[in-house]
């Protein structure tokens, strides 16, 4: 093995855009990120990408789309080579989720032939299938590299994201890790932002900041099944999706601002619940570390904290926090380069270990 540049691509649930990161990976997974950028969709390409969410869509958009979107992979790539002047020996793209039925199915669009293609780079793409099909969740994948940087120093830690979906990886001394999905994360947040107020999400928590958290309507929303179910577990827009968002809001308070702030606390309430329930029963947590976008929400921060988690960031350890998934999902293709098994079955409840992911030659 030799330490490789590694371009690392993701987009997740919230599809706000396309995380591009290169990082030098050696042999024993340490690494060296180099730099990152945001691609936002075009707006054009963010509205298909919610039509295909709701299922109003045709085979033949979902076909093209597969193609437009691995353009916009190359190009977030080609925008960060640019930058940077590093030309990667590898690409790993997660690709863009349009379809996920835990353990059953899942589809990630953004052909990696189209990336492999444009940028001249072996790219590895579709990393869940393999997971799936050895009778997985098919996520969270990112566990892998939380046991990488975090299963250290005799801590227990519960690596918790906070993304479209909320999701954590547990590690601790003399525990198996295990991963779960929380809830929602920002998916709920910012489809009310978008109703409410016309923005695409709620900066730094601004609009649940002028809001009273509403305890009967949170309470009517914690009564949802999922949070109740054991370990491991997944979830995604096929569950909190536009329908399910608007039947909650009809018994809503009547302030927006309320809105804000509940559906925020439904957040911080689920993350919270989910380690009474499912983590607690089997270690304490000597610290929460939170990375994603909804990180930079400092109202979901402080409702995190009075609940009295010890709550850190990954920048508190030199890992960038806007960027941690997308190192992952590097780290990923690595191993797969490699045929190092790269899922943990422990967290996605898949039967054996799996190398994942498929893998586009350059020309
Ligand atoms: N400054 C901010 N304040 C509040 N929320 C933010 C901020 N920046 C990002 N977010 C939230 O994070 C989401 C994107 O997080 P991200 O980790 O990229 O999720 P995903 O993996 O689902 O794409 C945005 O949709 C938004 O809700
Ligand atoms: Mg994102």
């Amino acid at each position: 093995m030799e330490p490789k540049h590694v371009v690392g691509l993701m987009s997740g649930t919230s599809a706000d855009g396309i995380d591009a990161c290169i990082v030098k990976i050696y042999p024993d997974f340490s690494f060296s990120f180099i730099d990152g950028i945001v691609y936002p969709y075009p707006e054009n390409i963010k509205d298909t990408l919610f039509k295909i969410f709701q299922n109003q869509t045709s085979v033949e958009e979902i076909c093209r789309m597969n193609f437009a979107i691995g353009e916009c992979f190359a190009e977030a790539a080609n925008e960060l080579i640019t930058k940077t002047g590093v030309k990667p020996d590898l690409i790993g793209s997660h690709g863009q989720t349009v379809w996920h039925e835990p353990g059953k199915n899942t589809l990630q669009i953004g052909e990696g032939a189209v990336i492999a293609e444009r940028i001249g780079a072996l790219t590895i793409s579709d990393f869940r299938t393999a997971d799936i099909a050895a009778g997985g969740q098919g996520a969270p994948l990112v566990s892998f590299a939380d046991e990488i940087m975090f299963k250290k120093d005799n801590k227990a830690r519960a690596i918790q994201n906070i993304g479209g979906i909320g999701n954590v990886t547990v590690v601790a001394p003399g525990i198996d890790s295990f991963a779960f999905d929380t809830g929602p994360g920002n998916v709920i947040i910012d489809y009310c932002a978008k109703k409410y107020f016309n923005q695409d999400y709620d900066k730094d928590g601004l609009l649940a900041a002028q809001g009273k958290v509403d305890e009967e309507w949170l309470n009517t929303l914690l009564s949802e099944h999922y949070y109740r179910k054991s370990p491991p577990k997944t979830t995604g827009r096929e569950l909190f999706s536009v329908s399910y968002i608007e039947t909650a809001l009809l018994s809503a308070p009547e302030s927006p601002y309320d809105i804000m702030a509940t559906v925020t606390a439904l957040t911080a309430s689920t993350i919270f619940n989910a380690y009474r329930d499912f983590v607690f029963p089997v270690t304490q947590i000597d610290e929460v570390i939170i990375g994603g976008g909804g990180g930079f929400n400092s109202v979901l921060m402080e409702m995190l904290k009075n609940k009295g988690l010890n709550v850190l960031k990954h920048e508190d350890f030199g890992i960038s926090d806007k960027f941690k998934e997308a190192i992952a999902f590097a780290m990923l293709a690595y191993a797969t380069y490699y045929r190092i098994p790269n899922n943990v079955p422990s967290c996605t409840g898949a039967r054996h270990t799996v190398v994942l992911g498929k893998v586009s030659y350059n020309p």
